[in-house]
């Protein structure tokens, strides 16, 4: 078992600005750990978190790809989290690209069909549409109609940064309407499928997986 990044330098000020690490985080982790012999040998060359938070998925993914020549990207909106994304990855000495953008804008056309992994525990709760877009704590789980808003702007980029080889993971919960996203990326020619799935509290989280449809 992979032992959780030390998140240690983390203090309880920060996470009144960033997303703390939750039932939805550490379900990711433990999906990426079921991954991990897939993704040792997928190899990736480059990887993309979008919305890294805390940086607790990314380092937790590095130490699954080990000393591997993976150049890892992380996008966060909040400044903050960009920041502590940097700590974090010193913290646990993994290397790491931080940007500070809007999902994954300024990335196309330049790095177009490069990225092998993505992965992605969006802002999904069911909330008024004008409280996305926010740059500070509120965007970490603002996902307006239907918690959809920000997953559903995201989803038509996929099939243009992911390689020939390339896999995209997400973390939705039941009220995003699992099915109707895979059938969506069904239509950009991708197969999905549930890797993981948590009843947590009210919420039951499933973490999604979608690969290139074989013809
Ligand atoms: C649910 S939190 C997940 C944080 C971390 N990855 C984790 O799993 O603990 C969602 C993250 O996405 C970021 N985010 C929300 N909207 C975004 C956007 N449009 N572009 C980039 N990041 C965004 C938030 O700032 C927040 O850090």
């Amino acid at each position: 078992m992979l032992p959780t990044p030390d998140l240690s330098h983390l203090k309880r000020q920060d996470y009144e600005h960033i997303y703390e690490p939750a039932e939805d985080t550490f379900l990711f982790l433990d999906a990426f750990e079921d991954e991990a012999l897939f993704l040792k040998e997928l190899q990736p060359k480059i990887s993309l978190e979008i919305g890294s938070g805390s940086g607790c998925v990314t380092a937790f993914v590095a130490k699954i790809l080990g000393e591997s020549n993976c150049l890892k990207f992380c996008t966060d909106i909040n400044p903050r989290a960009t920041r502590a994304t940097k700590r974090t990855a010193k913290h646990n000495q993994v290397s790491v690209e931080i940007i500070e953008t809007h999902l994954i804008s300024g990335l196309l056309p330049r790095l177009q069909g490069q990225f092998d992994l993505i992965y992605f525990n969006p802002p999904y709760v069911l909330t008024p549409s004008e409280e996305v877009g926010s740059n500070s704590v509120e965007a970490a789980w603002a996902g307006g109609i239907d918690g959809r808003e920000v997953i559903d702007e995201l989803l038509p980029y996929i099939k243009c940064l992911l390689s020939s080889i390339g896999v995209f993971y997400m973390v939705v919960i039941n009220e995003n309407k699992p099915d109707e996203i895979r059938n969506i990326m069904r239509q950009d020619g991708f197969d999905s499928s549930i890797v993981k799935t948590r009843l947590a509290g009210r919420e039951k989280l499933f973490i999604l997986k979608f690969v290139r449809a074989t013809l």
